[in-house]
This record gives C-alpha cells, structure tokens and sequence, in this order.
C-alpha cells in the first residue's frame, strides 16, 4: 500500500520537473485566448503528457472532450497508460485512447490520445468535431499523411467566418504540437497564429561516425551486427547509462536483441568493464506491434548497476522518450512506406534516414546529460546518401483512401486543398483513378454510393470492395477473416526469418525449427483445399477458431496467436460496420449463378482486379496496369511451386529486392477479370485532373465522354488455362 503512494508521489514529483512545468499557467492563458496555438519544445519536454492534463484541470473538459493525436499507435497507447497513471485513474475511463481496431474509452473518457487516422474518422461523421472541447494535434514535425490532411481540414473549418461554429455551441481550440522545426512555416500556414516556445534544456551531445556500414548494407542487413557490435563496445568501455540503439524494423530487432543476450552472456564484469559500476546489460526491444505490457517496461529504470539497452525503431526518436539514455548507436536506417513507380504501389522499404533525422536521433542521449551518438555509417555515406530532410509522407505514399475520404467530406477540388506541403499532383490523380476504378467516385470525380459504402471500412479499397461484393452475395464469411488476417501483423511464424526489406532467408541457428514451420505451414496451405494464399488465411482462421483450444493450436501449428486473437477481433468489428451499413436500405444486393467453388476468388476479383498478372514466360508473371512489371511468386506463398502451370493471378502484395515478388497471391480465370480490365485503361490519368476540379461543366464532360468512347479497348489474349 504504501509502495503505491510512494510511486505516485515521486510520479507528480518527476513531472514537476519538467521544463513544460514552468510554463503551465501562461500555456493554459495562450490556450484560451486563441483559436490556433502552436506549441513547440525538445523532445521530452512533456508536451503530450502534460499539456491535456493542465488544460483538463483547467475546466477545458466542462463542454467537450480532449483529443489529443498521434501519428503512431503505440505512441498513443503508451501515452495514454501514462496520464491515466499519472491522473490516478483507470485506463479508458477519464483518460482512454482509441487507435484502429482498438477502442479504449467510455461515456466518462475526457481526455482522448487517439492516432491521426482516427480522427480523421471522426470528422467524416461529425465535421465539426461537436464532441471536443480542444483538439491537439500532435508531433505534426513527423508530417504523417493523416495529421497533414487534419491540419488542412483544421485550417478551412476556420476558413469562413462563422463555419467552425455551426453546429456547435460552444468554440473549438486547436492546439498544434511540434518539436522545435519548421515552427515559422507551421505558424504561417495556420494564419499566423501565436507561436508558444518551451524552453528546453539540452546537453551537448557527440556524434562519431564508423567504418564500416554503406548503401550496400541495406540488402544483406550487415548493419545489424554491426550494431550489434558497437553496443557491446559501449557496453564494456563507456561509463554507466543507458543505450538506445535504432534499428529498422520488428524482424531486426529481434536478430540483433538475440545477438546480444548470445554475446552479452560471455561478459565477465570482473575484468571486461571499464566501468566497475556497471554489473549486467538488460536489453529491451521496442517496435510498433509488440505487446503493450511489454512496452510498458521500456519506461522503468532499470535495478542498480545494470544497463538498460533499448533496442528501438523510429519510434523512440521524437513520439516516445526514454528517460536515462546516455548513448545513442544509430544504424542511419529506417523503414519508410514509399511509393514504388516501378510496381505502381506503397512499399514499406528500409531507407538511409535524413540528416536532420539522425540529428533528433542523436539528441536523445542529450536529455539530462552530455551524451554520445555513435554512427555506424561512414562520413561519406553521411554526405552522399543521406538526404538534408524527410520528406512529408504525403509527398511519397499512395493518396486513394484520403482523397476518397476528402472527397466524402465535400471537398471536391482535391488538388488545391490548402496542403501544408502539396503533393505532386501525379499522385493526386493516379489516387482518382484509382477511385474511379473502383467504382468509387464517377466520371466527375463524384462520390458513388459504393464509395460511400467504401469509406466507412479502415481498409485499403480494394479489399474493401471485395468484402462488399461478398457482401452483396451474401458471402461476406468467406471475405470477412481474410481481411482481418491481412490487417494484423504477419501471422506465421517463421524462426529463420532474418532480413530487411526482404524477408530473406538467411543462416541463422535454427534450421530444423524452420523446417518444421514450413512443413506445418505448407499442411494449412493444402488444408485449404487448394493453392491460394487467401483460402489458407481463411483456414487458418476458421480451424483455429473451431479448434476449442485456440492458443494450443497455434503452437501446434507455428501461428501467432496474439496476431490471430487480434484477428478475430478485427472481424468482429469489420463485421459490425458492415451490419451497420447492411441495415440500409439501399444497400446493393447481387446474384451470382457461377460455380459455388469460385465464388470467393471472383469476389477476390472485383477487389483485385487492379493487381493482375499474367504469366509472360516460365514462372515470370507481367502485371496488367500498365506499368508492365516483371514479378515473380515469393517462396513463402502456396503459388511458390507452380511450374509454370498458372497463367492468370491477382495479389495482395509486393516486396521488392532486386525482384519483384508478390505475396498473397491466388490463380483465377481471366474470364473472371474480363469485364474488369478495360478499366485499368479507361481514363488517361492526365484526363482526370478536370474531374479532380469543381468547375467542369455539361459540355466539357460531354467533349471528354465521346472522346474517351471513341479510344481503343485495350487488347487482351484470351488465352486461359486456369
Ligand atoms: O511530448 P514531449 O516529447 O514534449 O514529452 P512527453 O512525451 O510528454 O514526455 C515527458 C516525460 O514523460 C518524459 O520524461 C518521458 O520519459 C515520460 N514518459 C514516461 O515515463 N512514460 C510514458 N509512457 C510516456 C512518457
Ligand atoms: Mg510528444
């Protein structure tokens, strides 16, 4: 009991101490003399814990709630399970978070840290955000698609005099919360609003680069030892403190946290440290889909004389801060979602980071102390490929679901939307057209009934539109856990698994292991009933839901169980949204008098269509989307084996290395995309950017209709094995 008191003293004690402290009354008056109020501080300076918690002690709660945003979910989460510490209450009452398919709150929540996309949800059903008293968007320095589109949206709601207000009745504050960059172009573009600095204190911080890690580590993952390798050279030559390694991704991680406890085991603190202090190294990843509890232990300080080294993606450089750090080893990597021209897609690719990237790396070890930063690259790959700043996501990743949503909300001139940064507008209207090719929007950029349908799913579109055709057949069970197990992490277990962008096989110690987690994997596969990756997720979900001891069976079976739990809820929840819509009246309803046995792969089609390929020679597949490119089957797919017997695929997605292969892949009858294909070819995308504005009129519509009418339709072989 008195454990406990203890702990929450010293908590109120440690956030006395914060720089933000000092500021508490001022940023409380700023707060409610302005409309827009831009906040920005070092890293660390208590902004997205203390700020919501002053301003809900300040009565700001008495109207609204307090929505705070993140643009990653473990931040959020995280985050939250601090302040309702911090407040003395229980998570998801007072203090709740929500993040996709995650919803921690109540009636009682007042203070809401949620992920940008949510709240972008939330607008689409109420535009003037009546629930909230004050909005915080937050990190917006880390220029996350969502939060640049919420600002953009923020910004035209207090556009006209007098809009924001309709529809509530009582003002909206918006506070925007930035680390200390751009803070003169944040100010301008939301009218010049105040501008409220935080003093920070930072200790000078000294940065090495190494030897031996260049561009050409990306591909084999060399910097994983290599970091490995600096680590424990810290480790035993540098005075107590901690260490914060950044890595990658999920998969490295774990490799190089496995390398260490291996080589750390060795260490005999009697005659291998400098520092005598020092007695053991407790090493901790963190990543963005490891369980919360776990997470959870990132923030404790670690028992006397041991070192804590946290082993951490992007994550822990601006949304999350790790108090004690005193040495920084950066892998001058990160893993970035980008858009591939060469396939047409979203890529998730590890990439060198900027400079002013691993400049906020490197001050992370500067927090309460001088620290060092060690950098594994060379100087020259510093100056050759790291470039000067990241650029906004907005400028490099897919816009289809946000203009969609853009769209729903009644902004139908996308292209001058008030952008912090403007996308290209290539990217703008390869997004149309893909709308269009969904049936999503029409030939005048409007929002179809389908593509209202479509928006109400947090799922990429097409996948959206394959669980509406099943829906309207009737067979959304077929459709429903397949995309639910495409949207938790990966649900196989693979113990060889070592790679980057890859997913490469490489050495490792445990051959046997992953022998017997392919053999079990390939058993579901044929389970299935046939070669396609889509019926495997299905099966699995379905015999592991029926098998009455799930945990057990995924054991069994080298499955997952967290990502198949979370699974399970996903479907739950796609399952109540389509019910939801299902209940409307004019929700369509189809007939289908095909054989039943194809119903789900033509399903698949109607979503799928826009990721066809079509065998060119031997096991080589050429996509039908115009970019033409050469892919290949992954050998972690049930495709892997074909033999050239297939001719017609679709796929859910790609990985390229020095090839292009495709993941999630399912043979299907060209027959079946028949009707679908002169689609991908209808509308030239430059045709497009008249629809993209408001003002197109009869007559121009008309011009482009007939000229569109009189082109060719693309010619395609007929030639179908399948
Ligand atoms: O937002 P900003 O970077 O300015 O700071 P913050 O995230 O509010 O962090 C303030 C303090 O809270 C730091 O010392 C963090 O280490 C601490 N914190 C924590 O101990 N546990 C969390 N889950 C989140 C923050
Ligand atoms: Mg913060």
């Amino acid at each position: 009991m008195s454990k406990s008191t203890d702990s929450k003293e010293s908590e109120s004690q440690q956030s006395k101490q914060l720089p933000i402290y000092r500021h508490k009354a001022e940023l409380i008056r700023a707060v409610k003399d302005s409309t827009f109020l831009l906040v920005t501080g070092e890293t660390g300076s208590g902004k997205t814990t203390q700020l919501p918690k002053y301003l809900h002690r300040a009565g700001f709660c008495k109207d609204g709630k307090i929505g705070i945003t993140q643009p990653r979910r473990v931040a959020a989460i995280t985050v939250a399970q601090r302040v309702a510490q911090e407040m003395h209450c229980t998570l998801g009452k007072e203090v709740g978070y929500q993040v996709r398919f995650d919803d921690c709150t109540s009636q009682s929540t007042a203070v809401k840290y949620m992920t940008d996309g949510c709240l972008l949800r939330e607008i689409l059903a109420d535009p003037v955000l009546s629930q909230y008293s004050v909005v915080i968007l937050d990190e917006v320095h880390e220029r996350s698609l969502n939060t640049d589109i919420l600002l953009g949206l923020l910004k035209k709601m207090f556009s006209k005099p007098g809009k924001a207000a309709e529809g509530r009745s009582f003002p909206l504050k918006v506070v925007v919360m930035s680390a200390t960059l751009e803070t003169d172009k944040l100010s301008s573009f939301l009218g010049d609003c105040p501008v409220f600095t935080i003093p920070g204190r930072t200790f000078p911080v000294t940065s090495t680069f190494g030897f031996a890690v260049g561009p050409k580590d990306i591909e084999s993952s060399g910097y994983v030892k290599e970091v490995v390798k600096v680590a424990l050279d810290v480790h035993t030559s540098e005075k107590a403190g901690d260490i914060l390694v950044f890595l990658t991704g999920q998969v490295e991680i774990e490799r190089a946290c496995d390398l260490l406890y291996e080589k750390a085991e060795s260490i005999d603190y009697r005659y291998d440290v400098e520092d005598q202090t020092v007695e053991g190294l407790l090493i901790l990843p963190l990543y963005g889909s490891m369980p919360t509890d776990q997470q959870r232990q990132i923030f404790q300080p670690p028992p006397s004389g041991i070192r804590k080294c946290v082993v951490a993606t992007n994550i822990a450089a601006t949304s999350l801060t790790i108090n004690g750090i005193k040495y920084i080893i950066d892998s001058g990597f990160v893993k970035q979602l980008n858009h591939n021209s060469r396939v047409g897609m979203d890529i998730l690719e590890v990439v060198p980071i900027s400079k002013s990237e691993a400049e906020q790396r490197a001050g992370r070890a500067g927090r309460t102390s001088a620290g060092k930063c060690f950098r594994i690259y060379t100087k020259e790959f510093w100056e050759k490929n790291m470039p000067e700043y990241t650029v906004p996501e907005i400028q490099r990743t897919s816009l289809t679901a946000v203009v969609l949503t853009l769209k729903c909300l009644g902004v139908h001139d996308v292209i001058r939307f008030p952008y912090l940064d403007c996308p290209e507008e290539r990217f703008i209207l390869e997004a149309l057209k893909q709308l269009y090719q969904f049936d999503a929007i029409d030939r005048r950029g409007r929002v179809t009934r389908l593509g209202e349908l479509m928006v109400e799913f947090p799922l990429h579109p097409g996948l959206t539109r394959a669980v509406l055709k099943a829906a309207s057949l009737g067979c959304q069970d077929l459709l429903l856990p397949v995309a639910a197990m495409l949207s938790v992490e990966n649900i196989f277990i693979r113990p060889e698994l070592c790679g980057v962008n890859t997913d490469v096989l490489l050495p490792s110690g445990h051959p046997e292991k992953q022998k017997e987690a392919d053999e079990k994997h390939k058993a579901l596969a044929t389970k299935s009933g046939s070669m396609n990756d889509f019926a495997t997720l299905l099966a699995v979900f379905q015999l592991c839901k029926s098998s009455g001891r799930p945990s057990a069976w995924c054991k069994d079976h080298w499955v997952h169980w967290r990502a198949l739990k979370s699974a399970f809820s996903v479907e739950t929840q796609l399952r109540e949204i389509l019910l939801r819509l299902q209940q409307k009246r004019d929700f369509p309803v189809d007939t289908y008098d095909g054989e039943k046995s194809e119903l789900f792969r033509r399903c698949l089609c109607t979503g799928y269509f826009t990721n066809v390929a079509r065998r060119s020679v031997g096991k080589v597949f050429c996509t039908m989307d115009g970019h033409g490119s050469m892919i290949h089957i992954h050998p972690s797919s049930s495709l892997f084996d074909h033999e050239g017997k297939l001719n017609w695929i679709i796929f859910h997605d790609v990985l390229v290395t020095s090839k292009v292969y495709v993941r999630t892949a399912c043979p299907i009858r060209y027959e079946w995309v028949k009707d679908l294909l002169p689609k991908l070819h209808e509308v030239d995308v430059y045709e497009l950017s008249s629809v993209a504005r408001e003002e197109v009129t009869d007559e121009e519509m008309k011009k482009w209709e007939t000229r569109e009418a009189a082109k060719r339709q693309p010619e395609v072989s007929t030639e179908d094995v399948m």
